[in-house]
């Protein structure tokens, strides 16, 4: 196939300049069937000596032809690659050896398509088909894709959710010691790894309030506001206290009921031990009893009052069950979330859609950061991807928008997670919207179509320049169609995701409830969820800064199928609030 350079059908090389060259386009080369023209992103084969060079078509012009050329267009390509020649041919990115001119070239063969993405070791996983030539399959390498992470982006409907589906899949196939952990957002994955994967929801989930850290747990007490001064300082006191107490509780038989100081004990508000919350409001109460000015007691009431607000709302029970039983719980956590042992599913799905508005920013944060961790001390045993639907809530390029210790924790396996076995798969509508030094760690980048002209300039900057060329592709792609650039890759491929099985489509609940399945139809599990959904959606968590705010809380509250003083209000507001209703 390469040692004899067939006499060029297609075009001869003209120009070369870097990894760059011009190829002339004889006129033949046009004359051929629609598939065998050469247009902007196919492949073309320069056939040196000894190796075939791949390169892309970036611009085809018949401008400024000279007269009584024998071309009738020029190509502008980029070199990627070459696949090297031999009994058995292989491919390696990058060009050791550079074309001539007058070198012949070729669109790239079937042949040689087959062996640019053929996998050389088996742990590749299979996509889709080439866009150029759909007979050839389009493998990813798995090692590759998931150790520098990888993010899949495109606006809304262009098939990310399905991309994922069928690469979880695929994924799980290949990796079955990988343990998986998914972030649903919207709910829609439950049905798509059968039953591969734990579906966790507030109903089935226990995160015991002690596993959240200061910052995670005043987002909690405060319902997503920021914390009052006063009442923090008292809870930065009171926390380590009762992390002390319970030690010594755990520890009473053998050192006696001798109070310890809880200095001594050195836990901070952050050490990962429990705590009861009888102690922390004892200790509360006492701090308060001391006071002799009884203004300044009205900071620890409103303190008290939150706490217990939030402990008796039934939507916080995965949080607070058992808060005053205590008991180190984290070892049966931790391993019933991150699937150790597996027992047959490694996956994990979170769905956040039924958990209370103002908390899932800290129950993110919270697993996000356990996951981490958890990869840091056991010296990544146990490899994890970690996957975020709507990267950009999470992680917002606006540093003001969301919630800081989410994005730390994300941006935490971002930079450092590889080293710990834990992987990270972004996914987003809105790449401009999220920190682009999250999406800069990602090494494969499935791009889909977008329309947005900052999310197709952040893009730009995020690939190599022979990639960038290829974006320009992105406002016309089709649904299922993706560019796909990077680590995981062999080249930039434009290619076309695999058809997802219905079973494997992600669906929101809501949406398979109303298609009414045989005889079940419209039952009352149907409405429950949807109510679920709705309350969780009608609940208020304060916008920031904005003068409307007043009236945007006041109609959604009171318009909100469940009024209770655990809606993230304020207790004082929410008295305020009700009224109007009686
Ligand atoms: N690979 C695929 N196989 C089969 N159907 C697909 C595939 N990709 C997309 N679709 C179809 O397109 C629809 C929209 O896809 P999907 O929900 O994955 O888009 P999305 O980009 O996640 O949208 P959103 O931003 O709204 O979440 C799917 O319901 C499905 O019908
Ligand atoms: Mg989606």
């Amino acid at each position: 196939m390469l040692k004899s350079a067939p006499p060029a059908q297609f075009g001869r090389v003209i120009l070369v300049r870097g990894s760059q060259a011009r190829v002339g386009l004889l006129a033949a080369s046009q004359m051929g069937l629609a598939e065998a023209r050469a247009t902007v992103g196919r492949f073309i084969s320069i056939r040196c000596a000894g190796s075939a060079i791949v390169a892309i078509v970036t611009e085809v012009s018949s401008e400024q032809l000279p007269p009584g050329s024998p071309y009738m267009a020029i190509a502008s390509v980029d070199l990627l690659g070459e696949i090297l020649g031999g009994s058995a041919p292989r491919f390696q990115r990058g060009v050791t050896l550079y074309p001539t001119i007058g070198d012949p070239a070729d669109l790239t063969t079937n042949q040689e398509l087959r062996t640019i993405y053929t996998p050389a070791r088996s742990d590749h996983i299979n996509v889709g088909t080439l866009q150029q030539d759909p007979t050839v399959m389009a493998y990813i390498d798995v090692e590759e894709m998931l150790n520098k992470h990888f993010a899949v982006l495109g606006s809304t409907g262009v098939g990310k959710s399905s991309g994922v589906s069928l690469l979880l899949n695929e994924i799980l196939l290949a990796r079955p010691n990988l343990r998986v952990f998914l972030l649903d957002v919207h709910n829609e994955y439950g049905r798509c790894f059968g039953s591969r994967a734990l579906v966790l929801n507030p109903r089935n989930l226990k995160l015991p309030f002690w596993l959240f850290n200061f910052e995670e747990i005043v987002d909690v007490f405060f319902g997503g506001r920021p914390g009052i001064p006063e009442e923090l300082e008292i809870l930065s006191e009171v926390i380590p206290a009762a992390k002390a107490l319970y030690t010594q509780y755990q520890n009473s038989d053998r050192l006696g009921l001798k109070r310890i100081d809880p200095k001594t004990v050195g836990y901070t508000v952050d050490t990962p031990v429990p705590y009861r919350l009888v102690d922390l409001i004892a200790q509360i109460d006492e701090r308060m009893g001391k006071l002799e000015n009884r203004s300044s007691r009205i900071v620890y009431h409103k303190l008290l009052s939150r706490i217990e607000t939030v402990k008796n709302d039934p939507r916080y029970a995965f949080m607070f069950d058992n808060a005053n039983v205590g008991g180190d719980t984290m070892a049966d956590v931790i391993s019933h979330l991150f699937r150790m042992p597996a027992n047959g599913k490694p996956m994990t799905i979170m769905q956040l859609a039924g958990f209370p508005a103002e908390v899932v920013d800290s129950v993110v944060s919270v697993v996000c950061r356990m996951a981490f961790d958890f990869g840091l001390w056991s010296d990544g045993a146990s490899p994890m991807l970690f996957v975020c639907e709507e990267a950009h809530r999470y992680a917002s390029a606006d540093r003001s928008i969301g919630f800081g210790p989410t994005r730390k924790a994300v941006s935490r396996i971002a930079k450092e997670g590889r080293k710990y076995g834990v992987y990270l798969a972004l996914i987003t509508q809105r790449p401009a919207e999220l920190d682009a030094t999250i999406i800069s760690q990602c090494s494969t980048l499935f791009a889909m179509r977008m329309a947005n002209d900052r999310d197709q300039s952040l893009l730009r900057s995020a690939v190599s320049d022979a990639a960038a060329n290829l974006l320009s592709f992105v406002p016309s792609l089709g649904t299922r169609e993706v560019l796909a650039f990077g680590e995981g890759v062999a080249l930039p491929t434009r290619l076309r995701f695999k058809e997802v099985p219905a079973h494997q489509l992600p669906r929101s609940e809501a949406t398979i409830s109303t298609v009414p399945a045989s005889s079940r139809g419209q039952d009352i599990h149907f409405v429950t969820s949807v109510l679920e959904r709705w309350r969780g959606a009608t609940s208020a968590r304060e916008i920031p800064n904005d003068p409307s705010f007043n009236d945007k809380l006041q109609s959604r509250t009171l318009d909100a199928p469940m009024l209770q003083p655990s809606m993230g209000l304020d207790p004082d507001r929410f008295q305020l609030l009700k009224k109007p209703l009686r």
